[in-house]
């Protein structure tokens, strides 16, 4: 039960030899990682976060995730960026717990939410709103608007079980609005940045709730912490990856294309793309990160990616053992001609589809690897996510950037507050 990191497709453009001729460089940033004395070190309790986990606060989340599905027949997840992404990344990936999460305060569209309310009508939903600032907009727009929902059908003590916070301890809107209702909550630790948060409350509490295997999803990452916290270039597939985006980078490869063929990936790599793209991206710097879903892509994007600008690497993540199979039916006229492939798995056709779309990248001036993943669970996702967040760290100390901040996000607020005529 592994991730393994495949870097077949890179020859003549960040080669082995390449990674140990900067071996020093990925050394001292280890160390500012490891003894939390680099640029943002104070926002890296994300580091040893899996092995602190009590198991006994697994236990009461899953067992809280029993009452609540005794009342309750869907969850609210209401934010956004890291208190969204991390989420649906997981529900998506491991194909959904026992009940439904529904998703709001990722937008500030009237229909998305009129929509939202109007699939909640004949439900009996509980409501996690996660904020860690407890200011952010998009959240606090949608929980004024699911909470007056809730008190249509709702009241009482029926109505303050069905809302659970998860924010900060002691600061912003949210925590007050807690404390001042008596509502359920959950602390997010302040070392821990939005976009790394995914093993804190902000994930876990809604996930235990919709009856996802928080237990596995944790172990995984415990896993991940023990596999990729240690410097040996050789082993330490997290520090390979690092140090291949930035030596690629290096060679004007200024865009990460993260690619899989397999569909409950599409949001892990929605929760990657804010991972790196605020991790990384300041001062100037940075890979633009984005992600193609194939082989739908092939047929929109293919042309893209074969031919155009030869400023991009791609990166696939592949899931080696579905969970099903699914024999290709044969054909009396064989009109198609797969009859080649008839009585063969389904994703035995998948498989060939990603060796020849890497191939054919590479030929075309895109160098590749691959992120493979035994099985598509909430254990190799807890691996994959630990995975994901040591790699930025030491790609964004390797820039010479803060991996930890966000400074950039504030700009527009403060253009669209003063539209608004907020203070
Ligand atoms: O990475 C970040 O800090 C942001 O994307 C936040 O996660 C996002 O803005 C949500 O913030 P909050 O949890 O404070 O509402």
């Amino acid at each position: 039960m592994s991730i393994s990191l495949d870097r077949g497709h890179l020859k003549g453009f960040a080669e082995q030899s390449d990674i140990e001729a900067i071996a020093d460089n990925i050394q001292k940033v280890h160390e500012d990682l490891e003894h939390r004395r680099g640029a943002g070190h104070e926002f890296t309790g994300w580091t040893d976060l899996p092995g602190r986990i009590p198991d006994a606060q697994l236990d009461e989340l899953v067992a809280l995730g029993e009452e609540v599905r005794g009342h309750s027949d869907c969850i609210v997840s209401i934010g956004i960026g890291g208190s969204y992404l991390g989420i649906r990344a997981a529900e998506e990936f491991v194909r959904g717990g026992k009940i439904p999460i529904f998703y709001a305060g990722l937008n500030i569209s009237a229909d998305y939410h009129y929509r939202l309310l109007e699939q909640l009508k004949d439900r009996n939903p509980t409501v996690v709103v996660i904020s860690k600032s407890g200011t952010t907009t998009e959240p606090a727009l949608a929980f004024r608007i699911i909470k007056d929902f809730l008190q249509t059908k709702y009241s009482g003590d029926e109505l303050k079980k069905r809302i659970i916070c998860v924010t900060d301890a002691k600061r912003g809107a949210l925590r007050t609005i807690a404390d001042d209702n008596g509502y359920r909550s959950y602390v997010i630790p302040d070392d821990i940045g939005g976009r790394f948060s995914i093993l804190t409350p902000v994930g876990l509490v809604p996930l235990a709730l919709a009856g996802i295997d928080i237990k596995s999803l944790v172990s995984g990452a415990r896993e991940g912490q023990r596999l990729y916290s240690h410097f040996d270039l050789d082993k330490n597939i997290a520090y390979q990856y690092a140090a291949t985006r930035y030596l690629l980078y290096r060679k004007g490869k200024v865009i990460e294309v993260a690619a899989s063929f397999y569909d409950n990936v599409f949001y892990v790599l929605e929760w990657w793309k804010q991972l790196y793209g605020e991790s990384e991206a300041k001062e100037g710097k940075g890979i633009f990160p984005s992600s193609l879903s194939l082989s739908t892509d092939l047929h929109s994007m293919g042309q893209l990616m074969q031919e155009g600008l030869r400023n991009m690497f791609e990166t696939f993540i592949d899931i080696e053992t579905p969970d099903h199979t699914l024999a290709v039916p044969d054909s009396e006229e064989d009109l198609d001609g797969f009859n080649i492939v008839a009585g063969k798995d389904l994703d035995y056709v998948n498989t060939q589809a990603h060796i020849a779309t890497a191939s054919a990248h590479f030929e075309g001036d895109v160098p590749n690897m691959t992120i493979k993943l035994c099985k598509g669970d909430a254990y190799h996702l807890g691996q994959l996510f630990y995975f994901f967040e040591r790699a930025v760290a030491v790609s964004g100390y390797l820039l010479g950037v803060n991996p930890f901040n966000q400074p950039g996000v504030e700009a527009y607020k403060k253009k669209m507050f003063a539209l608004l005529g907020k203070k």
